[in-house]
């Protein structure tokens, strides 16, 4: 039920319906090089699922996308590996007090991860603030909500949706979002700290995967930005 990407990395696809669209949602799993899982914007906890994620090892660290809802059924993790640790994007601590967070993530990268994962905060506005990770085996950019790409994988009315806001087959955040950024300054200064990794896949928090040519994608997806 995973897809394999390289030989850390998975993503598993789950619906999800946002504002009466079908974008769907991604999650990552890494294999740490130490062993343990690193799992990113956590799917639905079925019984299949956690079979398939046990099977290629110990959870370790569950983090979210942004606090807009990278961080759905992120307690059915707390509750099925009570030793996991859970990590909070900017903001997120205070939108789910329910949930005891392990660590406040920023712009370092854990020693635990940091010698496969690296990490740039990406603030945004009052919704959208979150961690694009660096997966440097497999030189591959995971992000959330600042990086839509819907693409034929999605249905028609996503698809449209998608032309008007701007993300179609581009790398992006809807264009509304654009209007919002608090500072586009430290904005840009984030998507130049993610533009100086050495990457060519490119997750997104929602549509299609990019597979290779993921620079030039978020070089063009951000063009309005930088
Ligand atoms: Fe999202």
């Amino acid at each position: 039920m995973l897809n394999q990407w390289s030989e850390r990395l998975w993503t598993y696809e789950e619906p999800l319906r946002f504002l009466g669209f079908e974008i769907g949602r991604i999650m990552t799993v890494i294999r740490l090089s130490s062993g343990g899982l690193f799992i990113q914007s956590p799917s639905e906890l079925t019984a299949e699922l956690k079979s398939a994620l046990d099977a290629l090892g110990e959870v370790r660290f569950v983090a979210p996308a942004s606090k807009l809802h990278g961080h759905l059924y992120m307690e059915q993790y707390e509750a099925a590996y009570p030793t996991a640790e859970l990590l909070a994007a900017p903001g997120l601590d205070v939108r789910r007090p329910d949930l005891q967070f392990d660590q406040l993530l920023g712009d370092t990268p854990d020693p635990r991860w940091a010698p496969d994962i690296d990490q740039v905060a990406i603030l945004g506005n009052r919704w959208i603030s979150e961690i694009a990770y660096f997966h440097r085996p497999s030189r591959t950019v995971i992000l959330g909500d600042v990086g839509y790409h819907i693409g034929d994988g999605s249905p028609l009315k996503t698809r449209i949706m998608a032309h008007v806001a701007g993300v179609y087959k581009q790398v992006g955040p809807p264009l509304d979002f654009r209007l919002t950024i608090a500072n586009n300054t430290s904005f840009r200064r984030s998507l130049q700290d993610v533009l100086a990794w050495d990457f060519d896949r490119v997750i997104p928090g929602h549509g299609d995967i990019i597979e290779s040519g993921g620079k030039q994608a978020v070089l063009d997806g951000f063009e309005w930005m930088l």
